[in-house]
């Protein structure tokens, strides 16, 4: 694999049908031609991920979200650009039919976010067509914010743009755009709040996919680390082996004879969401770690969407006292 800056490099092998991880705010992506359906296929291969999730498409440009979503285009859409692009907010739309069924597995909507980080809009500008990225990890395992994350998890790939540590740290909140306002798929820093001084927000409406396919955000079970991982509770028992992930640097001096990492300096709530799969990697890839403990956090604003990864990364273990 190859691990580089090389833009126009990374834009050509998009235009060839190649396979690029390039950095975003959020997450890292694993890019390929949103109109190319070979290259779209080799993304659900290489994350072995299953056809039935359907991939985000990035733009650069309204112009090209134009040429992704139905017409006529939801007013709801323009007002969330409006406010939120470029930066971490994915919208649902009606597709149209030029895009692949294999982008959307099968679903008559598009999800379509357009990043804000100078890398990300560059590579799409210079590719000339949008991008289709899920997250660049292997399906259910941790999400990548570094280059080198992707590495760990995808060597096989063509091409992995390093843009230094992700600066969001947790994918984007993804909508759902109806008739009067918008439903949340996923939860992210952009939060219920903020869409909510721009766009009416109902409650999720349990409305699956026209395939009866799971829900977006989705399966219970996700972003995992290849480590057992528990939700600390007070008082509980920690065995020897542990690693432990805390809220803020002063909790560490509790933890004295296990290895600890802070998700923040104080508690700021944005720097826990930037610092949460880093976490998790440093403790995955740690040769003294067998399990991993994490504290959790306030379920408000952005701490709904970190309890979202850390119950769905924890899915598996919640229940068990981790002996
Ligand atoms: O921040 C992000 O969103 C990152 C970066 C790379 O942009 N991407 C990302 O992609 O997290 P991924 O594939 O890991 O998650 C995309 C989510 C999935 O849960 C998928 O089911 C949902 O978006 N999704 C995609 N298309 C959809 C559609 N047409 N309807 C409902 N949900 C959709
Ligand atoms: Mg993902």
């Amino acid at each position: 694999m190859n691990i580089g800056n090389d833009l126009n490099l990374a834009a050509q092998m998009i235009r060839e049908g190649k396979l690029v991880a390039f950095p975003t705010e959020t997450v890292y992506g694993l890019g390929a031609n949103a109109f190319d359906p070979y290259a779209v296929a080799a993304v659900f291969e290489a994350k072995k991920r299953p056809s039935f999730d359907p991939l985000i498409v990035h733009v650069a440009s309204i112009e090209q979200m134009e040429a992704l979503f139905e017409m006529p285009i939801h007013p709801i859409v323009k007002r969330l650009a409006d406010s939120f692009w470029p930066g971490p907010l994915t919208l649902v739309h009606p597709k149209r039919s030029s895009v692949p069924d294999l982008v959307t597995s099968g679903l008559s909507t598009v999800a379509v976010r357009m990043p804000s980080h100078p890398v990300a809009l560059e590579l799409i500008r210079l590719a000339g067509v949008p991008i289709a990225a899920p997250s660049a990890n292997r399906f259910g395992c941790l999400s990548p914010t570094t280059a080198a994350h992707v590495a760990k998890q995808l060597p096989g790939i063509d091409y992995v743009i390093d843009g230094g540590s992700a600066s969001v740290g947790i994918e984007s909140t993804v909508v759902a755009v109806r008739d009067n306002g918008v439903v949340i798929l996923r939860n992210g820093v952009i939060t219920r709040n903020d869409l909510a001084a721009v766009v009416t927000v109902f409650e999720s409406d349990g409305e699956r996919s026209e395939l009866n396919l799971p829900a977006p955000g989705m399966l219970k079970s996700h972003y995992s680390p290849s480590k057992p991982l528990y939700l600390m509770t007070p008082g509980m028992v920690i065995p020897e082996g542990a690693g432990i992930i805390v809220r803020e640097n002063a909790q560490k001096s509790r933890f004295l004879q296990h290895i600890t990492v802070a998700l923040s300096e104080q508690g700021d709530m944005a720097e826990m969401a930037v610092n949460l799969f880093a976490c998790m990697h440093y403790m995955e890839d740690h040769p003294n770690v067998t399990h991993i403990y994490i504290e959790p956090v306030d379920a408000q604003g952005i701490g709904m969407a970190i309890m979202d990864r850390v119950s769905k990364a924890a899915y598996r273990y919640i229940g068990e006292s981790g002996e």
